[in-house]
C-alpha cells in the first residue's frame, strides 16, 4: 500500500516569526518524510483555488489577505495516516484554545484580526490533499 500525503503550508505569519524550521523539525521529529519544499509568494489565483470551500465566508477576503501578506512554506509529507497525524500536531483552528504541545497552541495567540493568523495549514482529507498538491506542486 503506497504511503498517505499531505500538504503542509507555513503561512506567513509562521515565516516573518522565523518558526519554519521549528515547525518543519516537530513534523519530521514526528517521523513522517519530508519529499517536497519550496517558499512561495503566492497568488490571489493559486489562494482562490486553494480556498475555493470558503468562498462567501466573512474570513474568506482577511484569508485570502493574510495568505499574499508574504512569503509561504509549502512542504510535502509522507506518511501512514500523515493527514490525520498533522492536523493532530497542528492542534484546533482558534490557537486560543488549541492544546498546548500542539503548533498552534505553543506558538499561536489570537491578535484581535478578522482571520485567525494560526501558523499551519494541513489538508483535511486524501481527496483534498491530492488536489492541494496539485496547486502547490503543479
Ligand atoms: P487549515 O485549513 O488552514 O489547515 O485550517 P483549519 O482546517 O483548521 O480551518 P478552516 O476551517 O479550513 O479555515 C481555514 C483558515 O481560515 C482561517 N479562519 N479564521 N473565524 C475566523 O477568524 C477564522 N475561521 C477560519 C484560519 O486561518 C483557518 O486556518
Ligand atoms: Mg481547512
Amino acid at each position: 500500500m503506497s504511503d498517505e500525503r499531505t500538504l503542509v503550508l507555513i503561512k506567513p505569519d509562521g515565516v516573518a516569526r522565523g518558526l519554519t524550521g521549528t515547525i518543519l523539525s516537530r513534523v519530521e521529529a514526528k517521523g513522517y518524510k519530508l519529499v517536497e519544499l519550496k517558499l512561495v509568494n503566492a497568488t490571489r489565483e493559486l489562494l482562490e483555488r486553494h480556498y475555493e470551500e470558503h468562498v462567501g465566508k466573512p474570513f474568506y477576503e482577511p484569508l485570502v489577505e493574510f495568505m499574499l501578506s508574504g512569503p509561504v512554506a509549502a512542504a510535502v509529507f509522507e506518511g501512514q495516516r500523515v493527514i490525520e497525524g498533522f492536523r493532530s500536531l497542528a492542534g484546533t483552528t482558534e490557537p486560543t484554545t488549541a492544546a498546548p504541545g500542539t503548533i498552534r497552541g505553543d506558538f499561536g495567540r489570537d491578535w484581535g484580526l478578522k482571520v485567525q493568523q494560526n501558523l499551519v495549514h494541513g489538508s483535511d482529507s486524501p481527496e483534498s490533499a491530492e488536489r492541494e498538491i496539485g496547486i502547490w506542486f503543479a
